[in-house]
């Protein structure tokens, strides 16, 4: 019985406390409400009010039907906290708030009909928006990565911003983590904070994963442990003229964003296979939707990236074995000042991290948010590619210290 009791208030903690009240009245409205006015109440005293109109009588009679489906759909999608619930229970309520403010304005006019319409229509809009931004809470809760994927995770770029938000996260989930960058110092602070915030087991590897072969070196420095995630982090920008480039500087880019996650990812496959269960990110970026002038090897890489990680999920989907692309846009790390760029507000690591492990195991891949995706994608479907291009060029030329916008 306690048991039982248990189970109840477990799976009732899950809803906030508004969508425990709306659960309850689709099962007042599915079992006493709906039949009442179904089979009961006298056809001459049927009204049913849908999108502010007004329908009596047999119309209405008819249409108590659909209206008890919608809260016998409501009832089961809120008992069982279904997916299907979104977006369909917002659109309705947001239906009955309109119909609701509008209904008192047509048919009783003057200020009490505006106040009735406001004090109905108000509190169903804020429920139909809050229903809209519910749409985590009817996704099913996955178990602790740990459990999904595996002990070990192996993160590349652990020194610094994403890639030492993703091992923080990870190590938050319980699981080990191999920390990988050049600067030895910063992997030991990491581990040592780990270890102590969540006693989970940690291993610091410093290599410069820019240089070729090193990759190779990472997987077999690994290979005694079962990495069961695979963050592929690291990187670099170099903004500028790419004939001033460092020729080493090209070839430690492309090794580093190309040559390694895919190297990486194509060692440490197998054993995941084998298992049956894996994750693999692959950071890309925003930078890989456009080609991005004074950024032409960085978005070139980082497309690379985006388009390794979306093909893989495909290719892997249904295996055990999730792969996500991360992409994500202007981000607060070292990132803008290793490139050269001019200091730009983005969003915070840990947004990106704790965005990109909700999103693993769903979807292909993660963008920057609506705002850059649209903005990338308008841009990509509505611009003439020269036209394109040199928007992109003016955008990212503003990006470098102290440069005049050119003559062209
Ligand atoms: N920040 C943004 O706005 C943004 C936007 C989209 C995508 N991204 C991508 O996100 C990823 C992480 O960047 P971040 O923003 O977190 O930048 P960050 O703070 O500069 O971190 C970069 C990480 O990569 C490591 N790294 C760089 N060169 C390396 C090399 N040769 N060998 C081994 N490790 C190396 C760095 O460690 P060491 O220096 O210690 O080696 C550091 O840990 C990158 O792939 C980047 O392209 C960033």
């Amino acid at each position: 019985m306690e048991g039982a009791q248990n189970g109840v208030r477990k799976a009732l903690a899950r809803r906030p406390w508004w969508m425990k009240a709306l659960l309850g009245f689709c099962l007042f409205m599915t079992f006493v409400y709906g039949p009442w006015d179904l089979f009961v109440k006298p056809v001459a005293r049927d009204e049913e009010v849908w999108f502010g109109i007004l329908f009596r009588g047999w119309t209405a009679k008819l249409l108590a039907i659909p209206h008890w489906v919608v809260y016998a759909a409501g009832s089961i999608g809120l008992l069982r906290m279904k997916r299907w619930m979104w977006p369909w229970a917002a659109v309705y309520a947001a239906q009955v708030a309109f119909g609701m403010a509008l209904w008192p304005i047509l048919h009783l006019g003057g200020v009490s009909g505006v106040a009735l319409g406001a004090a109905s229509g108000v509190p169903l809009g804020a429920l139909a928006v809050a229903l809209w931004r519910a749409r985590d809470v009817f996704q099913p809760v996955s178990p602790r990565l740990r459990e999904r994927y595996g002990e070990w995770a192996l993160v590349t770029g652990a020194s610094s911003g994403i890639g030492r938000e993703f091992a923080r996260a990870l190590a938050h989930e319980g699981v080990s983590v191999v920390l990988t960058a050049r600067r030895a110092d910063r992997l030991a602070a990491l581990a040592t904070e780990l270890e102590a915030s969540d006693a989970v087991r940690t291993r610091s590897i410093a290599l410069d994963l820019g240089a070729s072969g090193a990759a190779e070196r990472l997987a077999a420095a690994v290979a005694d442990l079962e990495i069961g995630i695979l963050v592929n982090n690291a990187g670099f920008g170099s903004i500028g003229p790419f004939g001033e480039q460092d020729p080493a500087r090209v070839r430690e880019m492309v090794e580093l964003s190309c040559a390694a996650p895919a190297i990486l990812t194509r060692l440490l496959l197998p054993a995941m296979q084998a298992r049956g269960r894996g994750a693999i990110v692959i950071v890309g970026s925003v930078a890989g939707m456009l080609p991005m002038p004074l950024h032409a090897l960085y978005s070139a890489s980082k497309a690379f990236d985006n388009v390794l990680g979306e093909a893989l999920h495909e290719e892997l989907r249904g295996s055990g074995i999730d792969v996500l692309a991360l992409e994500p846009g202007s981000t607060e790390t070292e990132f803008q000042q290793q490139a050269g760029e001019k200091a730009h507000a983005g969003e915070t690591a840990q947004g990106v991290v704790h965005k990109a492990l909700g999103a693993l195991g769903r979807e292909p891949a993660l963008g920057p948010g609506w705002f850059a995706w649209l903005r990338a994608n308008l841009a990509l479907r509505l611009l003439s590619r020269p036209l394109l291009l040199a928007a992109v060029r003016r955008a990212t030329q503003m990006r470098i210290p102290a440069a005049e916008p050119d003559e062209r």
